[in-house]
């Protein structure tokens, strides 16, 4: 990108882009790419006089980390893509940032091509942010359409979305919700001015999503997507990972397979949806060249706009503390009074019901499957409610619940 579109990027700047050098782990490694002087003594790169810009694409946080604080201490810009390292360290480095008088960006951490956080920092910056709901991972997307679009299990179209290059071979980060985490985490953080610690956010990846709930939820109106959602709470924060039932309706429900999105709630602005394409080597280049064009600018007019002061300690609350709806499948005997049993095991939770399916399970054994909707309640107050099933003798198993999301 830096080749291809130099001259336009000269424009933009004022001045052009020199890369001085590429640190790389193997520099025998053929990479496609000519005239960048290959090193793999990347700590030269960090502490060379000449360099103004260091771009950390290595991932991780060793040697990430240190390199990054290297640089922003000896006056060097820093553009990162890497989200654990933001996700777990933003609020300090950017503290060494503003104290040096450098700027940290990191825009491709977040959704890879599409613009959140400056939008979040610049254009949205003078709302108060009521709630984001993201998409923000491309892999799990991916699974959760194949399952809706072909019927797959989780198993199959996890498989088929490796075969295809969009999962890893080890795809517990993008699966389990840790990736989403750290994403709507660095969000929150400046939506909310305060960063939280990743460690209190509640995630819940995909895996126990199965075939039949993304069938019931269709025919009930509604999309299983991962979503990633973060609301200020008093002092406080809700910031959670999970699979959640989306109503159709909802522009989140179609934001299909590789693409990602952010919906935010402002209380000036209204509603405002950023969709495109949160990873791969394209996408995410447009936005690490975007910070750099950014530095570049101001570099050249001598004046800068983008590091602010963030705050850490911002509490979040635990999930059994939330509000929401529920969505509960479960296999039942067939038979007169069980539903009113349910109704009232609900009932004495303090949950109320909204909505159910209900279809033969097995004839021969006379089981029954029935789906139920909640109104919002607390998720203690469902869990216990949910607990209570079985041992009431109405219900021989529960088979799965999700939350529901308006
Ligand atoms: N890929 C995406 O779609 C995407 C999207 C958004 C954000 N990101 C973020 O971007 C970062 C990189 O991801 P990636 O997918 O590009 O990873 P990757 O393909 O593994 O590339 C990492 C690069 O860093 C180099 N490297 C690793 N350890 C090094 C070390 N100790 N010293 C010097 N160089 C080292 C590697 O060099 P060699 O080539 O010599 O091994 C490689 O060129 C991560 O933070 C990721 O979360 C990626």
């Amino acid at each position: 990108m830096l080749g291809e579109n130099a001259d336009a990027i000269r424009r933009k700047i004022g001045r052009a882009v020199e890369v001085v050098a590429v640190g790389v782990r193997d520099a025998g490694k053929p990479r496609g790419i000519s005239g960048a002087p290959l090193t793999t003594d990347v700590e030269a790169i960090v502490d060379d006089s000449q360099v103004e810009v260091v771009l950390e694409l290595i991932g991780g946080l060793d040697p990430a980390l240190s390199l990054v604080e290297r640089a922003l201490a000896g006056g060097k810009h820093v553009v990162t893509a890497n989200k654990e390292l933001i996700a777990k360290h933003g609020a300090r480095l950017t503290r060494i940032a503003t104290d040096r008088g450098v700027e940290l960006h990191f825009e491709a951490a977040v959704g890879g091509g599409i613009p959140l956080v400056q939008p979040l920092r610049h254009q949205l910056a003078g709302n108060d942010v009521l709630r984001l709901i993201g998409i923000l991972n491309g892999t799990t997307n991916v699974i959760l359409t194949r399952m809706a679009d072909q019927g797959a299990s989780f198993e199959e179209a996890l498989e088929e979305a490796q075969a295809l290059g969009y999962a890893e071979a080890d795809p517990a980060s993008d699966v389990d919700g840790t990736d989403a985490a750290y994403k709507i985490s660095i969000l929150g953080g400046i939506a909310f001015g305060r960063w939280p610690d990743v460690d209190q956010i509640f995630r819940e990846g995909i895996r126990a999503v199965q075939r039949e709930d993304i069938r019931f939820a269709d025919i009930l109106g509604y999309r299983i997507k991962l979503l990633a959602i973060a609301e200020p709470h008093g002092d406080r924060a809700i910031i959670r990972v999970h699979p959640a039932l989306v109503r159709k309706d909802h522009p989140l429900a179609s934001v299909s397979g590789v693409y990602n999105a952010l919906w935010v709630h402002g209380d000036f602005v209204g509603d405002v949806m950023f969709s495109g394409r949160g990873a791969g080597s394209e996408p995410t280049a447009s936005a690490v060249v975007g910070d750099l064009i950014d530095i570049g600018r101001g570099t050249a007019g001598g004046g800068f706009g983008s590091v602010e002061p963030i705050e850490d300690g911002l509490d979040v609350l635990p999930i059994e503390e939330i509000r929401t709806s529920y969505y509960v499948r479960l296999i039942v005997p067939d038979r007169p009074r069980v539903l009113g049993a349910i109704a009232t095991a609900f009932g004495e939770q303090e949950v109320s019901l909204s909505a159910m399916e209900m279809r033969v399970y097995d004839q021969a054994a006379e089981l029954g499957e029935i789906v139920l909707m909640t109104h919002a309640c607390k998720e203690a107050h469902f869990r216990a409610a949910v607990d209570s099933l079985v041992p009431s003798g109405c219900v021989v198993r529960v088979c799965n619940w999700l939350r529901v999301e308006s």
